[in-house]
């Protein structure tokens, strides 16, 4: 039998009615970092999805790094996150939560002056998107060994505060330049400790967080999300398909719901990425594997019909078709993303996409 994008999927403890993925998108329309009610209306928007992985979600104060990303760090967030995972549900949805510390990705204007933390104090080119406006990055702080304890924590926390929000499960957050992904390469992870060095060391705190949050949810209802080719965020490895295979091969350990894979994209390429291919992955990793990079319809497809990946994640897509599963199946035309609204503000250009009802 052909896998088409429909074929209903097992992932984890789920069993999914298609293979169309939300993928993670922050909308930085969370005011003082509490979910919404108009983030509600998004979500529920998009239920049709095989799964919904809502946005990038802070896991502590000090893993925050743009202005009105949500948090799941205290009280106030997982009860308003709750009415969103009640509302996704009652529309028959699924929805996981990515978990997200931003490391040098910040700026001290988010933390009282405080620096931003990394693996090591090396300083990304580029600037964070400060309260104020765009900031030239800093040289951020070197966590210590107890420091990064206290930094598996508070994965832990957020995880069990997830819980309490009622997602569906939870994606950990290891690409595009953030915490996990800094550890992971050595552009940004020049370390001599056992966080730092050998591909194991730099692979141990994504490894630590995996078991840290495993332990609260269980294995089949975590994620784990990588970005083995990407540049964002001032990335670089001397050796991503070295990197990228040891850690595949260490999440087969876990029995994961899934791995998350962001494929190169344009911008990598055009920054001269080290391209990982998804052959090498989906060799490497022996479980449910998911992709996102500029899918469309016939590519998504035609990846799922040839084993290349089970599921397929739209970023874009989403933004702008709500009823993406309904189109794809029609073949009807797509709504066009609007860039200048994808951050921050309002209900415009976030829940005014038409369906094909409308
Ligand atoms: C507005 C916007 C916000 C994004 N936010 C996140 C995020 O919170 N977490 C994440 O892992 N990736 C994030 N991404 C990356 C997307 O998940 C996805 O990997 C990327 O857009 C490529 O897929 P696409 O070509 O289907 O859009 C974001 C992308 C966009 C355009």
């Amino acid at each position: 039998m052909t896998i088409s994008l429909y074929t209903p999927i097992t992932v984890g403890a789920y069993q999914l009615p298609n293979r169309l993925v939300m993928a993670p998108l922050t909308r930085m329309r969370a005011p003082d970092n509490i979910p919404t009610e108009l983030m509600a209306t998004y979500y529920v928007q998009r239920a049709t999805a095989g799964l919904i992985i809502a946005e990038a979600t802070q896991i502590s104060p000090i893993g925050r790094g743009y202005p009105n990303t949500p948090g799941i760090h205290n009280d106030l967030q997982v009860t308003a996150w709750k009415q969103i995972t009640d509302a996704v549900h009652a529309a028959g949805g699924h929805i996981f939560l990515q978990l997200w510390h931003v490391g040098r990705i910040s700026h001290p204007d988010f933390h009282n002056g405080q620096l931003p933390v990394a693996p090591s104090a090396i300083k990304p080119a580029g600037n964070a998107i400060t309260p104020t406006g765009m900031q030239p990055f800093v040289t951020p702080h070197a966590l210590s060994v107890a420091e990064i304890a206290a930094t598996i924590d508070d994965y832990a926390k957020a995880a069990k505060n997830a819980l309490a929000a009622g997602f569906d499960g939870i994606e950990v957050h290891s690409a595009n330049g953030y915490l996990l992904d800094e550890f992971l390469r050595d552009g940004s992870n020049q370390r001599t400790d056992e966080y730092g060095g050998t591909v194991a060391n730099r692979a141990r705190l994504l490894l630590e967080v995996v078991a840290a949050v495993t332990g609260v949810w269980g294995a089949d209802r975590v994620g784990v999300r990588l970005s083995p080719s990407g540049t964002f965020n001032d990335m670089a490895d001397s050796d991503p398909v070295t990197l990228f295979s040891y850690v595949a091969g260490e999440l087969n350990g876990f029995n994961l719901a899934y791995l998350h894979l962001v494929d190169a994209l344009e911008g990598d390429i055009r920054h001269g990425a080290k391209v990982v291919a998804l052959e090498v992955l989906r060799k490497a990793y022996h479980g449910t594997l998911i992709v996102c990079g500029g899918y469309g319809q016939e590519r998504a497809e035609r990846t799922v019909a040839e084993g290349l990946a089970d599921a397929v994640a739209f970023g874009q897509l989403y933004i702008a078709n709500p009823d993406l599963v309904e189109r794809f199946k029609r073949n009807a035309p797509l709504n066009t993303p609007d860039v200048n609204t994808f951050y921050g503000g309002t209900e415009i250009g976030y829940t005014d996409y038409p369906t094909l009802a409308d």
